[in-house]
């Protein structure tokens, strides 16, 4: 695929917006390949500054050279220079998506990337007649990257979306008619897989179709044990494939979604409309909008995240060891401030975002070029500091150091390992939820629970026979999550809050799988081609 990025013009809530985009299109061009494929896709920018991309949940295996996130595995692609990424895929299946990695860039460059069986293998469900990719999204009047820049230099929160948004159609419940509804267009009697992506800046979504069941097959590229719903749930860098079956009187039925969420500082809570529409409807729609559960119902979200299982359990050492995790890291996740009286300090107790109280700075060159060839200064191999595993974070932080500090480390892990995460959410800052991503892996979201994560008792509450496979976990406002993967990918692979404002405050680490002993086993020799860091 040839992407050429640029800026175009967008005319929505009856107000143009300049944005950067791929081949002129808002979202951008879906990617549908076969699984196993190895994809090339050649970045042209045109545009008026540097961004990189970065194939959201594609392991690339060994590969992380083209990963994407800026500073990490690469420096931007600057304008007027082009790249090509070669992406690598082994056994992700079904949707995932790719998006810029670079400040929030994200919100206009975006786009689906589709993974069919392979060429003799079957769907482990009834056939779909066709399927329709469903991308959520946040709608801001302006520029992304500006908005972000202005935020940084301010101090203060980034604003809220204007609107939210389907496949680039803001729908008919903002009031500016000139706004487009997304019509999907569907025959009586046929089944369709629904492809869904969360796209979104900072909000968790429900989405529904009015009197439609929605039964759910995979999730995060890879397939679950199918159950059905009148709503799912989706975090930002989620995505879902679900299965809706056109079976009702032949209408005009409103799809619909709504943000979600359990922090103090609420989204906005529009609904955003499309139409599922069948064949041969014509006139007004058949039924008023469905019912979607209110913007903080926690017991719709977690009731629907619990039913998600996995149908392809192969039993490996993660999930039938659950003593013999070779390494344990337990991490704190909060907003918070940072005691400013260094030079890297824009304002006195800026407010930040952490992750065990240190909010990453990105270096100048990427961590991958500095650890690959030994530079030093660039990040340290010191992560996590030592956090206080046994505390009150979701009640009384007296005696808790609520101060960030700054700092650009790094988790070391050994080739092969067998690796627990514990995730904390704290009630620091606004104490919502966050969707945590790591690249490089999918894997087994094990365990979940409200309040403090108690080592005790806890992890016998593990579900170590059918956990869904995962690259995006909710993390509960005032909660816990727990996750288990091999560290069987060499590389240098970001893990961070998908909620771009909580990323962009520093809520951000970097995992290092160091080289296992052959070949086969170590990271790729980089290509010639990496675009030069500025400065160097
Ligand atoms: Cu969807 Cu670090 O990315
Ligand atoms: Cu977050």
């Amino acid at each position: 695929m040839i992407a050429i990025v640029r800026e175009s013009n967008f005319t929505k809530l009856c107000n143009t917006t300049t944005l950067l985009v791929v081949n002129d299109s808002y979202p951008g061009p879906e990617i549908r390949v076969r699984r196993g494929d190895t994809v090339f896709v050649n970045v042209h920018n045109q545009g008026n500054y540097g961004f990189t991309i970065h194939w959201h949940g594609v392991k690339q295996p060994r590969n992380p050279w083209f990963d994407g996130p800026e500073f990490i595995t690469q420096c931007p692609i600057q304008p007027g220079t082009n790249f090509t990424y070669e992406v690598i895929l082994s056994d992700e299946i079904g949707t995932l998506w790719w998006h810029a990695h670079s400040d929030w860039t994200r919100g206009s460059v975006q786009g689906a990337f589709i993974i069919l069986p392979a060429e003799n293998e079957t769907y482990p469900f009834p056939t779909p007649d066709a399927d329709q990719t469903i991308i959520l999204q946040s709608w801001y009047n302006g520029d992304y990257k500006q908005i972000i820049d202005q935020a940084l230099a301010t101090g203060i929160p980034p604003r809220q979306p204007d609107a939210y948004a389907i496949n680039g159609n803001l729908g008919d419940t903002y009031g500016c008619t000139t706004d487009t509804i997304f019509r999907m267009q569907v025959d009586y009697e046929k089944m369709y897989l629904l492809r869904i992506i969360n796209a979104a800046m900072n909000e968790q979504q429900f989405f529904a179709i009015t009197n439609h069941t929605l039964t759910v097959v995979a999730q995060d590229a890879s397939y679950v044990q199918r159950f059905t719903s009148d709503y799912i749930l989706i975090s930002p860098g989620q995505t879902m494939d679900v299965l809706v079956s056109a079976n009702q009187n032949v209408g005009q039925y409103y799809m619909a979604t709504r943000p979600f969420s359990d922090a103090s500082a609420m989204p906005p809570d529009n609904i955003t409309t499309g139409i599922f529409q069948y064949t041969n409807s014509e006139g007004g729609l058949n039924a008023s909008l469905i019912t979607l559960p209110a913007r903080d119902d926690t017991n719709a979200t977690n009731s629907f995240i619990s039913r998600i299982r996995n149908t392809n359990v192969t039993q490996n050492p993660p999930l039938n060891v659950p003593t013999g995790i070779d390494r344990r890291v337990f991490i704190t996740i909060a907003t918070n401030t940072v005691p400013c009286n260094t030079s890297q300090c824009l304002l006195p107790n800026r407010f930040v975002a952490s992750l065990n109280n240190v909010s990453f700075v990105f270096p100048r060159i990427d961590i991958l070029q500095a650890y690959y060839n030994s530079t030093g200064g660039v990040f340290t191999e010191d992560f996590p500091l030592n956090p206080p595993v046994f505390y009150d974070f979701t009640g009384n932080l007296t005696g808790f150091n609520t101060r960030a500090e700054l700092g650009t480390r790094a988790v070391m892990l050994n080739y092969g390992e067998a690796v627990e995460i514990v995730l904390q959410a704290t009630q620091l800052g606004g104490g919502g939820s966050h969707p945590i991503h790591l690249h490089g892996f999918s894997f087994y979201r094990v365990g979940s629970g409200s309040g403090n994560f108690n080592n005790e008792t806890d992890p016998s509450t593990y579900n170590l026979v059918d956990p869904p496979l995962i690259n995006t976990i909710h993390v509960p406002g005032k909660g816990w999550a727990a996750l288990r993967f091999f560290a069987n990918n060499p590389g240098v692979w970001f893990m961070h809050c998908h909620f771009e404002r909580h990323s962009s405050w520093g809520m951000d680490t970097v995992f290092i799988v160091r080289n296992g002993t052959t070949t086969e086993t170590s990271i790729r020799p980089p290509p010639s081609t990496m675009p030069r860091c500025p400065g160097t």
